[in-house]
């Protein structure tokens, strides 16, 4: 057959096209409703320094959250409670850079969603595991705007072994002088939960004054199940004695989970103090 220049650019034009629809079927576009404009007096809950997509995900997840107020120069994500059925132009407020973005039309979709057909309660949050499977949170954050505060103080936590009497809540007792300590274990590991999903920002480990050298190796993992963690941070030591160590991330990680592994054993696990930084999630 014979194709002539012009037919063949056709072709090409039309392949062309066919991939790129392709391509963008799989990304996650989100078309604001309203651009520089925001929706004003009814943010209950503000993220900063999130990515657009992050603040999508903030919104979706959270059965009391309509819409949101994102700032692509500041990064700050507003969380909105007001039925958009509700919203009149005075309520929306002329802001160079923001956009106004209502969720109601991405929910019940699996490519925006991901707590379809997993219906949360009012004042719940959905997270997703690594499983696939969803669980819905309380948010029940009363202060939006609380400080950054130690969550770990005084919150459960578990170790693989026990030696003596120094039981794993000794960590979080708010005591440098007093430490939690596992059996000499292959991988000895120690957890504390939250009880609930916070932002955290920073993860500190106060080290112990005797044998601080045993601190080596460590992944500090954080995670909203004990089956779905993640590496926050990893420290390859050892540690000198009282060593105040600090792990810090620029971005919210969420976590109900921190869990302090030595990964290579076998080792004791010792530490005078876990402090986990953080924000409240609402
Ligand atoms: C907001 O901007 C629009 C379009 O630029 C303009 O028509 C409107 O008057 C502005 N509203 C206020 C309250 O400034
Ligand atoms: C640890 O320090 C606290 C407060 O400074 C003190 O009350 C306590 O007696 C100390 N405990 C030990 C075991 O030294």
């Amino acid at each position: 057959m014979h194709v002539n220049i012009y037919q063949g650019l056709l072709l090409l034009s039309k392949i062309l096209q066919i991939s790129a629809e392709q391509c963008t079927s799989g990304t996650f576009r989100i078309n604001p409703d309203k651009r520089n404009v925001k929706l004003r007096g009814f943010a209950y809950r503000t993220f900063e320094n999130i990515s657009p997509r992050a603040c999508f995900q903030k919104c979706i997840r959270r059965t009391r959250c309509h819409s949101y107020n994102y700032n692509r120069a500041s990064l700050r994500c507003e969380l909105n409670n007001l039925k958009p059925m509700y919203v009149s132009e005075d309520d929306l407020q002329n802001e160079s850079g923001y956009v106004y973005v209502e969720v109601h039309h991405y929910r019940g979709d699996p490519h925006f969603d991901p707590c379809v057909g997993n219906p949360c309660n009012d004042g719940e949050v959905c997270e997703s595991l690594k499983n696939e499977k969803v669980v819905c949170i309380l948010d029940d954050c009363k202060t939006p705007d609380e400080e950054i505060q130690n969550v770990a103080l005084g919150k459960m936590c578990k170790q693989s072994s026990t030696y003596r009497n120094d039981h794993a809540g000794l960590a979080v007792d708010g005591l440098t002088n007093t430490s939690h300590h596992t059996e000499q274990d292959q991988a000895p590991y120690w957890w504390v939960d939250l009880g609930q999903i916070y932002n955290i920002m920073r993860i500190e480990v106060i080290n112990r004054f005797h044998a601080a050298y045993r601190l080596h190796d460590l992944d500090i993992a954080v995670g909203i199940h004990l089956d779905d963690m993640s590496i926050f941070a990893h420290y390859t030591g050892p540690a000198a004695g009282n060593e105040h160590l600090v792990f810090q991330r620029s971005r919210y990680t969420d976590g109900r989970y921190i869990k302090l592994t030595i990964t290579k054993g076998p080792e004791m696990l010792h530490v005078s103090e876990v402090n986990v930084m953080a924000y409240p999630v609402c």
